[in-house]
């Protein structure tokens, strides 16, 4: 996919199989569609006079002309009252379009819809927050599909103003193009089945982004490096698979060597049968997404990367496969994770924390200034915020509000839960340190302390997105926007 930008342009001179035009309510015409309405002999005019087309928010109409215009399609998109034109509005006009388009031949469209933005973070929000609804409007999974049924034709988008917008559109159309993109690797790594997205599949994608830019490294450790290591928690949940497990290390510089990286942490399960506590069989095809913890972080690496912030990141995925087999952890075996801490593990269906917390102690090297994961870590946080806002649990109050706001800022919504210590008194065991479960009670708060007791030596935050990191069948890719608008906050405050 291509976007490019066009500013103080005339509609009527531009090469495009379509064009797409703002009609306010009342069939008041927009800037654009007063010009090609005077180069078209009165087409838009006419057309509104003698239709029901009022301007309402989404209303669309396909016109085509003749003359008097370089594109045959004119696409009419009604955005409400003037007046009432913001960000939000500007989404639900750009995913009907791009749906309207999806309908037709059309490779390259051109959208006036951001013309009359006056106010400049509003203009900025509008082209970002535009970029990603069309991108994610046209997504579609259909690798393994014979027939790729109603797959959009449409390769090149360009956002075109009659005047000279009144904000740094061209920062605003990288940053999404990024965004998209990482949003777009996300996807298609989570939405890819568990017999082929394996730790190997996630540790070679890793290998690639290596090799496709010059500021990123990867390593992968092994299961006999983590052994090495005393990963023992991390591997009590490996063993149970044939598939073995890695932790892949992907290291981006864009600043001074001098300054302390940020460490992104995903988990990776990429597919989580519970193991020999295992989880009944209804929608179990539905935990291969149980890898998109590590699939956001690789996806808001890239986008960073894409966008050159000047930040040191270091991202790490815990990846493995959690099966039941005779090799694989039992209820009530011990363990010793990389930090000396013995685990009972009382339920093997809780293995995100055993593979996260060896991460989270592994990253410590790195001295960080903050450590922030992902993780689709547990079933109460769907009860609890239901699927549209994702969990956020931190040691330190300031970096929960920071990611908060940067949530807020791209519309991928978080919740801040409590942390304290009566909720980790419920995670004691009668025989080790600490057990890997904390009762019915509270369970996404008592997952993240069980992870905060690995996390002490730093600033730590945990994303709980067990409810949004996929709706149906379908892959989310969130929260990368969070963790990209995180990011260049970090970069550029
Ligand atoms: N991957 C699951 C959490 C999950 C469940 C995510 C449903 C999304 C939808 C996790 O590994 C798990 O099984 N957690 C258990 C923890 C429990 C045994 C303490 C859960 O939530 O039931
Ligand atoms: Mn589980
Ligand atoms: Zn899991």
């Amino acid at each position: 996919m291509n976007y490019s930008l066009l500013t103080s342009t005339d509609p009527s001179t531009i090469k495009s199989d379509c064009l797409v035009i703002a009609i306010f309510a009342n069939k008041k015409l927009s800037n654009a569609a007063i010009q090609l309405d005077a180069t078209t002999d009165g087409l838009i005019s006419k057309f509104l006079s003698i239709s029901d087309f009022s301007g309402n928010c989404n209303q669309s109409q396909l016109l085509y002309a003749d003359s008097g215009t370089l594109c045959s399609r004119i696409l009419l998109i009604g955005c409400g009252t003037e007046n009432n034109f913001d960000q939000k509005t500007a989404c639900r006009v750009t995913s009907k379009a791009s749906k309207e388009i999806a309908k037709t031949s059309a490779k390259h469209a051109t959208f006036f819809l951001l013309d009359t933005l006056a106010e400049r973070i509003i203009c900025e929000q509008s082209m970002r927050q535009s970029v990603l609804t069309f991108a994610d409007s046209i997504y579609r999974f259909d690798k393994y599909k014979s027939e790729k049924k109603n797959s959009p034709k449409i390769e090149h988008i360009c956002m075109a103003f009659t005047t000279e917008p009144p904000c740094d559109v061209a920062t605003m159309l990288k940053q999404g193009k990024a965004i998209a993109k990482g949003m777009h690797l996300s996807r298609d790594l989570a939405n890819q089945p568990g017999n082929v997205c394996t730790p190997n599949f996630i540790a070679e994608t890793a290998q690639s982004l290596g090799r496709q830019y010059d500021a990123v490294s990867v390593d992968i450790l092994e299961e006999h490096d983590m052994e090495a290591l005393g990963m023992g928690s991390f591997l009590s949940v490996s063993k149970g698979s044939a598939q073995p497990g890695k932790m892949v290390i992907m290291q981006y510089n864009g600043a001074d060597k001098s300054n302390r990286p940020i460490a992104l942490v995903g988990k990776g399960v990429t597919f989580d049968t519970g193991g020999i506590s295992l989880k009944p069989g209804a929608n179990m095809d539905e935990m291969k997404f149980d890898m998109c913890g590590a699939a956001s972080v690789m996806g808001a690496f890239n986008a960073c990367v894409e966008m050159q912030l000047p930040l040191n990141i270091v991202a790490v995925l815990a990846t493995a496969e959690n099966m039941p087999s005779s090799q694989a952890t039992k209820p009530g075996d011990i363990i010793t994770s990389m930090s000396g801490k013995t685990i009972e593990v009382l339920n093997t269906d809780a293995e995100g924390r055993l593979v996260l917390c060896d991460a989270l102690t592994y990253v410590g090297r790195y001295n960080p200034e903050v450590v922030i994961d992902t993780a689709t870590l547990t079933g109460a946080c769907v009860v609890a915020l239901g699927h549209h806002i994702c969990a956020v649990l931190s040691n330190n109050d300031q970096l929960a509000r920071d990611l908060m706001d940067a949530g807020s800022e791209i519309n991928d919504r978080t919740w801040q839960l409590p942390m304290s210590e009566e909720y980790t008194k419920q995670l004691k065991s009668s025989f080790a340190d600490l057990g890997n479960i904390g009762g019915p009670a509270a369970g996404t708060i008592t997952a993240a302390c069980f992870l905060g007791k690995f996390t002490e030596e730093y600033k730590w935050a945990h994303i709980d997105i067990a409810g949004t990191a996929w709706k149906g069948k379908d892959a989310t890719g969130r929260p990368v926007p969070l963790l990209s608008q995180y990011l260049i906050n970090k970069a550029y405050s």
